[in-house]
């Protein structure tokens, strides 16, 4: 039995030190304050190690076309959704500050404090990049976004929380506004093989509603293979 344990922890520490690798903006401080929240609330964090940058590259792909493709003088408004410790925030901000020209607003929604607290500390003199502690639901600005980028974790959630955020994603976003979203390649499907009764019900009943929400937005969708786990990013082009 006790081998068994180091076994679990050699393997978990090799898990972090790969994650470590990916998430190339982090430091292994914000890992463990990561995982620790994870281990706090694991439903609402809803992974156990942040994204790496590759993820960061592919869910702002929309954001970065237009930016490349911005004539107008209008405000481009960008919102990111579950920050944690900020490992996609600091991919946002790196594209902001190669583009002072364009007017970019960057709001960033997180529900944990303590996650609020190091996103503070890292963006707070980002004039362009506001956060704001609180859960979407809450979240009710009177402008809308062009670009929202969700890393919640709508697996964990339940379902009628998940069909309510999903609503409220919808209203926050302008006609014609990319809404770029993720999930655990894979992890849906076979977590259903695992559910039974009520749980079952309302796991099938999520991933219907994902579904249907895709046939009728989906612009585009990847795997990004380098992640812990690898995720799938969808791409959704509310009209
Ligand atoms: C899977 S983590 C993603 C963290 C980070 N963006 C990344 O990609 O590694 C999900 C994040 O969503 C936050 N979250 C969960 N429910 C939320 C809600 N209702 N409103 C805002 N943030 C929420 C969690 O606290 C957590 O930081």
């Amino acid at each position: 039995m006790k081998s068994h344990f180091s076994y679990i922890r050699l393997l978990s520490l090799v898990f972090f030190m790969f994650s470590a690798h990916l998430t190339k903006a982090l430091t292994w401080d914000e890992m463990k304050q990561f995982f620790n929240e994870f281990r706090k609330n694991p439903a609402t964090v809803g992974a156990i190690a942040p994204s790496s940058s590759l993820v960061g590259t592919e869910i702002t792909k929309y954001f970065v076309n237009a930016i490349k493709q911005e004539t107008a003088t209008k405000t481009i408004h960008v919102l990111e959704v579950g920050a944690g410790t900020g490992c996609l925030t600091k991919v946002i901000e790196a594209i902001v500050d190669k583009n002072h020209d364009i007017d970019i607003k960057v709001d960033v929604v997180e529900i944990s404090p303590e996650f609020c607290t190091i996103l503070r500390q890292k963006f707070e003199n980002n004039q362009r990049i506001t956060i704001h502690c609180k859960s979407i639901i809450n979240w009710n600005p009177d402008y809308r976004y062009d670009f929202i980028i969700c890393t919640l974790p709508f697996n964990s959630f339940e379902s009628t929380l998940m069909k309510s955020i999903i609503e409220h994603l919808q209203t926050l976003i302008y006609p014609g506004g990319v809404l770029s979203y993720v999930a655990y390649a894979g992890i849906a499907d076979i977590k259903k093989h695992f559910l039974w009764g009520n749980a079952k019900k309302q796991h099938l009943e999520k991933i219907n509603t994902l579904k249907s929400l895709r046939k009728k937005y989906q612009i585009d969708a990847r795997t990004v293979i380098v992640n812990c786990p690898p995720i799938r990013i969808y791409h959704l082009e509310i009209i």
